[in-house]
């Protein structure tokens, strides 16, 4: 009778976040609790809007105590106040640049002055601002280097004593399909989100001895609002549908449930690994 009562808890929460994708399902979609998630700690980076927007919406839906920085304050203030009205956990948030490594070392660990160790980190912030291979300079490819990758390993080497001390935890960095296809224009981002996938498992090697489990998820393209803005049109929507083998498109929620499966016990002993969630790209 409780599990009934959780998951149908769960499915109401779900439904407030999910988006136009799902609609098109067949029959109502119906997704998993984690009790484990209850009460956990977790930080989010680039939280204010697209897919962290979501995995800082479906982990409080969960019961964990969230913190998330962006770039974005208004967005960072609105999300914060959204899920505090419908009844979750408050979520700690914080203007930061992920550019700035002491502040965002220093936002880690005043979150976990406010609700505990963090036990969860999702490295999720990043910039795909498309650029010519012919006017990056080293300013512009160190800068996409900053904001791509290099805030990943700081935000876990910050976190990694706090993990250690209570026993454990899980470590999620947001890799990309664009390191694995045919995409121009992109060239210091994809660098950094192929290297992404080289900490990942260097990082699991290292602190696996501590009970932190790293993993990178690997996102499709994925129907956020920057993407349907700025760069899914008709021919675009044509050509993902072509090229997944379930021609659906991908959306927020989609990548966010590996992330709540990632962080949660139910995971426990998968670490050093790469998990798509693409719709079968080929
Ligand atoms: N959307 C996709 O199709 C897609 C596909 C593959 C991988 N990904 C990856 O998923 C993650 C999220 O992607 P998204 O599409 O939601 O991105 P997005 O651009 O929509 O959102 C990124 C968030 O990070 C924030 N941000 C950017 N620079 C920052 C900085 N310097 N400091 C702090 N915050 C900063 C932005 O304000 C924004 O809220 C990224 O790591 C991205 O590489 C996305």
């Amino acid at each position: 009778m409780v599990f009934l009562r959780i998951s149908k808890r769960c499915t109401e929460r779900v439904s407030m976040t999910t988006t136009d994708g799902e609609r098109s399902l067949k029959s109502q979609p119906a997704f998993a609790r984690y009790p484990s998630l209850e009460g956990r700690v977790a930080f989010v980076s680039g939280g204010a809007t697209g897919l962290g927007a979501e995995f800082v919406s479906q982990l409080a839906a969960q019961g964990a105590r969230v913190a998330f920085v962006d770039l974005d304050e208004d967005a960072g203030t609105e999300l914060r106040a959204s899920i505090t009205e419908r009844g979750d956990p408050e979520p700690f948030f914080q203007r930061v640049d992920v550019r700035e490594v002491k502040a965002l070392e220093q936002a880690i660990m005043q979150a976990s002055e406010a609700f505990g160790p963090v036990t969860v980190l999702v490295n999720n912030a990043a910039n795909d601002t498309r650029r010519k291979v012919a006017e990056i300079d080293p300013a512009l490819w160190d800068d996409g280097i900053a904001v791509n990758v290099r805030h990943h390993f700081f935000a876990a080497k910050t976190v990694w004593p706090m993990m250690k001390a209570a026993g454990g935890g899980s470590i999620i960095n947001l890799g990309s399909i664009s390191a694995h296809i045919d995409l121009v224009d992109l060239p210091v981002y994809i660098t950094a989100k192929a290297g992404i996938e080289g900490l990942t498992r260097t990082l699991a090697r290292e602190l696996g001895p501590d009970g932190i489990r790293v993993n990178c998820v690997i996102p499709g393209w994925i129907m956020t609002p920057r993407q349907l803005e700025s760069w899914v049109g008709d021919a675009e929507r044509e050509k993902i549908l072509a090229a997944q083998c379930v021609p659906e498109l991908l959306y927020p929620a989609d990548v966010a449930r590996i992330v709540l499966w990632l962080a949660a016990d139910d995971s426990r002993l998968a670490t050093g690994q790469t998990w798509v969630v693409d719709g079968g790209w080929q």
